[in-house]
């Protein structure tokens, strides 16, 4: 870390490529193990660089894009279109436009507007996309209010309670230019209670029943895997994680006396979240008597958004000292011209001063892909490292770039 700093700058975001990969292929082979058909979508949103979504593609992952500029990034990384499933809860005409140019394999419904409007522009264009709709099943996980995406009261999807989601099955099965073949749900993320993940196969095993017929083949669960930010956090494995899916779904499936669904998954930060480590440059400190000491770092807010928008707690770690004592508390904050700009409220660290490396692990996911240029600060540089050798694959902004589209 110290060397790659001192050779590409900072604020640097570094991969484990090595884990990147490893993880990808744990992800595959544990959804394998309980069904050759089942399939894991990396959700891109969560960091979606070229080589990254390469990498995605070369493991066998399809990939889950969330608007027209993600569906641009996935295709030119070169994902087959039929490999792509479309989300978005507000897709607009020109976006499901572009998704249906490109041919992608599922357009995931996600209100009775858009099943209409995709309906028109399918038939438009002499075509019959293939759908997910959206079902929020009411299932509420324990993680932060703006990542839980399960409930009723959400903007996402349809729920069962209601009676939208039967509207919405009913709405496809309708439209001439749909074709229908299963349901999606994602009921949250940073989740450690996958038992939440049972009860959603639960109530979506008897809404399929409900609904009849033997066009809801596919059942896509969704993402949420949590990953340990600091070292208390203690997240269920990835094969824990595929067993819990993979069981449920058979299991309630099974006791509905319906066919066994094929089931997809949606992971982002369980991917990309723990293989990715951001290194700061100390710029300064300050002792407020009787308050507290600040040491402040070279990024912030906008490479990490987390901290200020979540309450995200981080640990950091000198990459100079690894094992040096931690003997203070302090707060970790960025160069931004806002108070809320923290990293850390409470940073354990040894004595550190202006020069020193400070970096935060477990950056990988939601870190880069939410970054922001605010105060003209230009967007780090991403690196990825594999067997000892480091390879830059997305370099530092420039400020040249930050007036390029003025006109
Ligand atoms: N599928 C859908 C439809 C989603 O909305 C999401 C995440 C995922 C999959 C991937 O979920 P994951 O496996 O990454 O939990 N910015 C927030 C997280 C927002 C998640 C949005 N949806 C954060 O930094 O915590």
């Amino acid at each position: 870390m110290v060397a790659l700093a001192e050779e590409f700058g900072t604020p640097l975001v570094i991969y484990d490529g090595g884990l990147l990969r490893d993880t990808m292929r744990r992800y595959v082979s544990a959804f394998r193990a309980h069904d050759a058909q089942a399939e894991v979508i990396y959700a891109s949103k969560a960091f979606w660089a070229q080589a990254l979504l390469r990498m995605a593609h070369e493991e066998g992952l399809r990939v889950d894009v969330a608007s027209g500029g993600e569906l641009f990034m996935a295709l030119h990384a070169g994902f087959p279109a039929e490999k792509i499933v479309m989300h978005g809860n507000a897709k607009d005409a020109r976006e499901l436009g572009e998704a249906l140019d490109a041919m992608v394999g599922l357009v995931v419904v996600d209100g009775l507007d858009e099943i209409a409007l995709l309906d028109r522009l399918a038939g438009e264009r002499g075509r019959t996309q293939d759908v997910l709709v959206r079902v929020t099943p009411g299932v509420k996980p324990s993680t932060h209010q703006y990542i839980s995406t399960g409930q009723i009261d959400s903007k996402f999807g349809f729920s069962l309670e209601g009676g939208l989601a039967a509207a919405a099955v009913a709405a496809c099965r309708s439209a001439a230019n749909i074709n229908l073949v299963g349901l999606h749900c994602h009921i949250g993320s940073q989740i450690f209670e996958i038992g939440a993940y049972r009860l959603a196969a639960q109530l979506l095993a008897a809404f399929v029943k409900e609904q009849g017929g033997d066009d809801l083949t596919v059942m896509d669960m969704g993402g949420g895997l949590g990953i340990a930010y600091t070292r208390d956090d203690e997240p269920p494995s990835v094969e824990a994680f595929a067993d819990m899916v993979m069981d449920s779904v058979s299991e309630e499936w099974d006791a509905a006396g319906l066919p066994r669904p094929r089931v997809m998954v949606e992971p982002g930060r369980s991917i990309v979240g723990r293989a990715g480590i951001t290194v700061y440059r100390v710029t300064g400190t300050k002792d407020i008597p009787g308050v507290r000491r600040y040491a402040a770092v070279d990024g912030g807010m906008s490479d990490l958004m987390r901290p200020m928008l979540y309450g995200a707690v981080y640990e950091a770690l000198l990459p100079e000292r690894p094992e040096a004592e931690a003997t203070e508390v302090l707060r970790l904050v960025g160069k931004h011209c806002e108070s809320g700009d923290v990293l850390i409220q409470e940073a354990d660290l040894p004595p550190i001063g202006p020069g020193d490396l400070v970096c935060l692990p477990a950056t990988g996911a939601y870190g880069v892909a939410m970054a922001s240029n605010y105060n003209g600060v230009t967007r780090p540089a991403v690196v990825f490292v594999d067997n000892g050798e480091a390879t830059l694959v997305v370099r530092r902004e420039t400020y040249a770039e930050l007036v390029a589209r003025d006109l």
